[in-house]
């Protein structure tokens, strides 16, 4: 990757979380990634946090790069891509962090069958504990997903599906910070009912959901075993299990990914008309 240049349309939150995990992993020195926006201002600071170059002119940053970046939001999408038509050349690699934009609709907007891999990631990219899912277009090789996994993994765990999967990975990954969000959330509302300090509630709730996850990532052992291990005979934990099984929470968890899965399958539909 060292000696690629990198290119990034729409260096707004996402691609800023990309480009400081690119540049602190050492993934590409900071002057190989151009990044592009409207916003002159906020290319300089870019440019003054990171290193990097950068440029208001899209077509003017793809031209010398290896890989192409697209992050802008998906309504705007569609005009861009049209507004890099024929600058955008089959050795290039396209690497899409654009929601529901398919790898086939950015070769027919971009107008070149070049390889095109589309990610998902999430904000915790933003603190280095991303989860993204990657899948390859029909261009796209080997060769290109491990480009493409090398850009994510500089800012958390990559995981490579069928593109047909993204919508799905939307439903669970894409959106599952929210309802952890929610969880930590109403954990701290119950440490304050029972007489916990707010802020040490919240601290408390969020190093908790941090631990578990931590446990579940590093042992590899099965969350329901991990359960079992700390559910003493007659203890605490049991008697809490017993009234989140009565309320459903797994049942409205699993409910929550599949209503996110559809509404991202739904809104990919729309942005393709
Ligand atoms: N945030 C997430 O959790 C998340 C997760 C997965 C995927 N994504 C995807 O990431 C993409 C970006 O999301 P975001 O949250 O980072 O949005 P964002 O902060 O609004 O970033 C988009 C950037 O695009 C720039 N832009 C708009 N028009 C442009 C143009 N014509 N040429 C060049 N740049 C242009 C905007 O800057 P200017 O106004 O200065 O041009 C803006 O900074 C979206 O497609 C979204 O689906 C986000």
């Amino acid at each position: 990757m060292k000696n690629q240049t990198i290119a990034v349309v729409g260096a707004g939150h996402m691609a800023g979380a990309l480009i400081g995990g690119m540049v602190r992993s050492k993934l590409v020195p900071a002057r190989s990634i151009v990044a592009a926006r409207r916003s002159a201002d906020a290319l300089a600071e870019l440019q003054k946090k990171w290193g990097v170059r950068t440029t208001t002119d899209n077509r003017k940053a793809v031209a010398e790069a290896d890989i192409v970046m697209l992050a802008v939001k998906p309504q705007m999408a569609k005009k861009v891509m049209e507004d890099l038509a024929g600058a955008v050349r089959t050795d290039q690699l396209v690497i899409s962090v654009m929601a529901g934009v398919t790898t086939a609709a950015i070769n027919k907007a971009l107008r070149v069958d070049c390889p095109v891999v589309r990610a998902m990631p999430n904000t915790p990219c933003l603190v280095d504990a991303g989860a993204t899912a990657i899948a390859a277009g029909a261009h796209a090789g080997d060769k290109d997903l491990a480009r493409a996994e090398a850009v994510f993994a500089s800012v958390g765990l990559v995981a490579t599906l069928p593109e047909s999967a993204l919508d799905a990975v939307t439903g669970l990954s894409g959106s599952g910070p929210v309802y952890i969000y929610m969880v930590i959330e109403a954990m701290i509302d119950g440490g304050v009912k029972m007489g916990i300090p707010r802020a040490i509630a919240a601290k408390l709730a969020a190093q908790t959901v941090y631990g578990a996850a931590k446990l579940v990532l590093e042992t590899g052992k099965h969350p329901a075993i991990l359960k079992d291990e700390v559910t003493t005979p007659g203890g605490t934990a049991i008697s809490a299990i017993h009234v989140l099984e009565s309320r459903g929470l797994r049942s409205v968890l699993i409910d929550g990914v599949v209503a996110a899965t559809n509404r991202s399958s739904e809104l990919s539909k729309l942005l393709a008309e």
